[in-house]
């Protein structure tokens, strides 16, 4: 049996024990098949919005005798997949505009009962941001290292609750305050890109100096030794 990286890792371990699983955007299928084979999950969907990435699902599933536990699906989002077939949801590798676009698409994940596991590759702001004031609350969230790349995974759920999102949550979300290696790692990685940011901004402006501000918030929190 395969290993998953550290980064399909710490989204398997957001996953609830049992429940039927939807992985949006599942490419090779690795994460449904590793929770299958290792009896954490009853049941997936595995989609993709291509017919290429989702034939290598369908490869990797009969490879693993799993072909009776994950329905492979052609699906933009989740347009093709229904309520009733997913508790969890994972979409991992895909960018943060998108995953929020896609969320937003579909009014069955309003749903408290729905966990939602999100890894944005790029644009985790626009995603935390869309989720504050969509409902959805940012329950937990972690920070991993994977082949030298730092990523974020995002549990969240919706409860109708509309919450404020200020600079610094839309960039670090809950990772402020988790002294682990690997959020320092994250904010000090999300620092470096701001500062870049910055260079863009008219010198003085209220947009300069709130990104400034959080620069050097920022670099309290990764310049801390524990
Ligand atoms: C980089 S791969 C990520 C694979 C896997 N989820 C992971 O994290 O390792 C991104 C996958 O998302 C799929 N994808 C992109 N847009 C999508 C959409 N709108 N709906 C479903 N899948 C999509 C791509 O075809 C590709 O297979």
């Amino acid at each position: 049996m395969f290993r998953l990286d550290d980064r399909l890792s710490l989204c398997a371990s957001f996953v609830r024990e049992g429940v039927s699983l939807a992985d949006i955007g599942t490419d090779h299928g690795y994460l449904p098949i590793w929770l299958l084979v290792n009896k954490k999950i009853s049941y997936a969907v595995a989609a993709d919005v291509r017919e290429g990435p989702l034939d290598r699902a369908r490869m990797n599933t009969e490879r693993y005798g799993l072909t009776d536990k994950v329905k492979t699906v052609l699906s933009d989002g989740l347009d093709n997949i229904t309520a009733d077939e997913a508790d969890d949801i994972v979409m991992a590798g895909m960018g943060g505009e998108l995953i929020a676009k896609l969320i937003d698409r579909t009014p069955w994940l309003r749903d408290s009962n729905k966990n939602l596991i999100l890894q944005p590759m790029t644009r985790a702001e626009v995603l935390r941001e869309y989720l504050c004031k969509s409902g959805f609350c940012i329950k937990e969230e972690k920070a991993c290292i994977s082949f030298g790349k730092t990523y974020s995974v995002i549990l969240a759920a919706y409860d109708g609750t509309i919450r404020p999102c200020n600079l610094k949550y839309r960039y670090v979300g809950k990772l402020d305050g988790d002294k682990s290696a690997e959020a320092k790692r994250y904010i000090y990685v999300v620092n470096e890109k701001l500062k870049k940011k910055l260079n863009g901004y008219e010198y003085g402006t209220e947009e300069y100096n709130s990104v400034k501000a959080l620069i050097s918030e920022l670099s309290e929190l990764t310049d801390t030794e524990e």
